[in-house]
């Protein structure tokens, strides 16, 4: 085993805050200052910075390959490669402004194309790998898709047959090209072999747009989400408060890129830091995940609630039977997190588990249990300093009004104005103003504050379910079942579940005259995996001869939920009685 990155003598265990209680978005945006003109560039913050500068010969990104063997990239070599692939999309006649879109694993090019692509100006788009070929194809349609890169596996199998129907894409990029690029694509270490290693970086602003994500609500188009230079002012000020990161962590965060989370935390914050991340390349395993934690010395870990679930589920001795004694600060997102999992994680790390909320359209964790905190078990925490937040009732007419009382129940609002907050849904205005209502943003989740300012999860006002920490819109869903030749109508919704928080499950009418039995469910279990992937297809089937709707025809999920539950069925009102 290769000795870790940076032996850390002094750190106790437990939460360290170096940067000190009192760094803010002010403070971090004063220390990412440094390009001419007041620019800002998420790129210069976390790569150049440090490439040229101390922490050049520092490890920045540790990959894991898929044989288990760890990889170092310092900061120097980051900072070559980056500029070397904003250099390929130069050539390649990219403008900035333009979308270049990844699907790919957590692998070095996309590490090397996230930064390099926002070092041009260009904006970073990654779209998660276990998606079928629909959902990469309408979020590539609708992000207006210029360059792809991919790995050969994922290009042979969903791109290639749809790519006739891309026309805006140019330009296929293979990542793993120890066989040459594919027809009709480029390969990448051969593009960034033939460029040059020198590129200064784009003068960006705060306002330019630099990152693209895609998430889920209740209706049918994914919503792409624009996010700002900006927002790296914001990422760094929440990794220090909520991550308690700092210089010399070794800092693990297990999300995907393809999910903001990913993104912000797995690749940006980490090296605004200066710090070292680990990257798996590999899915979760809990035994290999202890082993990593171990061999790798991770101080700080961000992972989430499914993940801990499923460590808790195969007993503690498996868990114990390794050393952490260098962890010494855990986070987890994504989904409520129950309190027994942090005192759990406390009884076998050492140290306990800080749940924190945000979302994709907030763009930086915005609720924590802090480092400063103790963390109050079963609650998402307080605001970070320099968000306001408010429980609000959303009014007839439009207005809102902002409650007050100790252990007040409603729609979590967070006050208009901090540095990552989205700058709009791609290609729909209306739907972006909706969010907003007398200088708050709505988020949309329905919390609960007890009278010492703690926020509590209570769930979502919208239909959208929450599987493994992924948001998945009931209609794309819907929408795929309905095409299958034997369906006359979908309702999609999530099931509790222990350990996911929540599966997805479909009730499927079929035509008349066909056949409801096993034999069709399993076809519709194949049709649903093989367009949708398997990360979001349901889980499962159900059949019946109608679903309640509204009377103006809208599915109700919420009755087919409860019906299908055997919950209470709330208010009827708006059922349409004919059904
Ligand atoms: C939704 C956002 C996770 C951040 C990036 C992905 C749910 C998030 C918590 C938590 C309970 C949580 C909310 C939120 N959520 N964190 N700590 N406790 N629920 O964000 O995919 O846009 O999902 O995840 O419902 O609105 P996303």
């Amino acid at each position: 085993m290769t000795p870790p990155p940076t032996p850390r003598q002094d750190v106790p265990h437990g939460p360290h805050n170096r940067q000190g209680a009192d760094f803010d978005f002010d403070k971090a945006r004063a220390a990412l200052a440094g390009l001419p003109g007041n620019g800002l560039n998420i790129a210069h913050s976390a790569v150049d910075r440090h490439a040229e500068g101390v922490r050049r010969d520092h490890v920045a990104i540790r990959w894991i390959g898929p044989t288990g063997t760890p990889a170092d990239l310092t900061y120097r070599q980051l900072g070559e490669s980056t500029n070397r692939f904003a250099n390929v999309l130069r050539q390649l006649g990219v403008g900035s402004g333009e979308k270049v879109f990844t699907l790919l694993g957590r692998d070095p090019a996309q590490y090397i194309t996230a930064l390099g692509t926002l070092k041009l100006g260009a904006m970073f788009c990654p779209l998660f790998s276990v998606f079928g070929p629909e959902p990469i194809r309408s979020r590539m349609l609708a992000g207006e898709a210029a360059v792809l890169v991919t790995s050969r596996r994922q290009y042979e199998r969903k791109i290639a047959p749809m790519r006739p129907s891309l026309p805006g894409l140019a330009h296929v990029i293979i990542a793993d090209d120890d066989r040459g690029a594919p027809p009709s694509t480029e390969s990448f270490w051969s593009l960034l072999d033939a460029s040059s290693d020198v590129c200064p970086v784009a003068a960006t602003r705060p306002e330019t747009p630099a990152l693209l994500h895609f998430t889920s609500g209740t209706t049918g188009i994914p919503k792409g989400v624009i996010h700002t230079h900006d927002a790296v002012v914001a990422h760094y000020a929440s990794a220090v408060r909520a991550l308690d990161l700092g210089p010399e962590d070794v800092f693990w965060c297990t999300a995907d890129p393809g999910w903001i989370t990913g993104t912000c935390y797995g690749i940006i914050a980490p090296l605004v830091m200066g710090a070292t991340l680990l990257a798996d390349s590999a899915e979760f395993d809990a035994v290999r995940w202890c082993r990593l934690l171990q061999d790798h010395q991770v101080t700080v870990w961000y992972t989430s609630p499914t993940a801990i679930r499923m460590m808790m589920r195969l007993g503690d001795e498996v868990i114990r039977g390794h050393d952490y004694r260098r962890l010494r600060f855990i986070a987890s997102v994504g989904e409520p997190l129950n309190a027994e999992a942090v005192t759990w994680g406390e009884q076998v790390f050492g140290t306990p588990l800080h749940d924190n909320w945000w979302q994709t359209e907030t763009g930086s964790i915005m609720i924590a249990n802090q480092a400063s905190m103790q963390p109050m078990p079963g609650s998402m925490g307080k605001p970070l300093p320099g968000i306001e937040a408010a429980v609000v009732e959303r009014k007839r007419g439009g207005g809102i009004e902002i409650l007050d009382t100790p252990g007040c129940r409603g729609e979590l609002a967070l006050r208009v104005g901090w540095p990552s907050m989205f700058q709009g849904y791609l290609n729909d205005r209306e739907r972006y103003e909706r969010c907003f209502a007398q200088g708050w943003y709505l988020s949309g989740d329905m919390v609960r504050r007890d009278a010492d300012g703690w926020y509590w999860f209570v769930g979502r006002a919208d239909d959208a379910i929450k599987s493994a920490g992924h948001l998945i819109g009931p209609t794309e869903i819907e929408r795929v079942l309905l095409a299958h030749p034997a369906v006359a109508d979908a309702g999609v919704f999530g099931v509790p579940d222990p350990i996911i928080h929540e599966t997805v499950k479909a009730v499927v009418v079929p035509k008349p005259g066909t056949v409801a039995d096993e034999a069709l469910r399993r076809e519709l279990h194949a049709h649903a995996r093989r367009i949708l992937g398997p990360a979001i297809a349901p889980r499962e089937i159900a059949f019946r001869d109608r679903l309640p709707k509204t009377l103006s025809g809208k599915i109700m999920r919420r009755l087919l939920r409860a019906q299908e539950l055997g919950l209470p069925q709330g208010d009827l009102s708006s059922l349409d009685p004919n059904l």
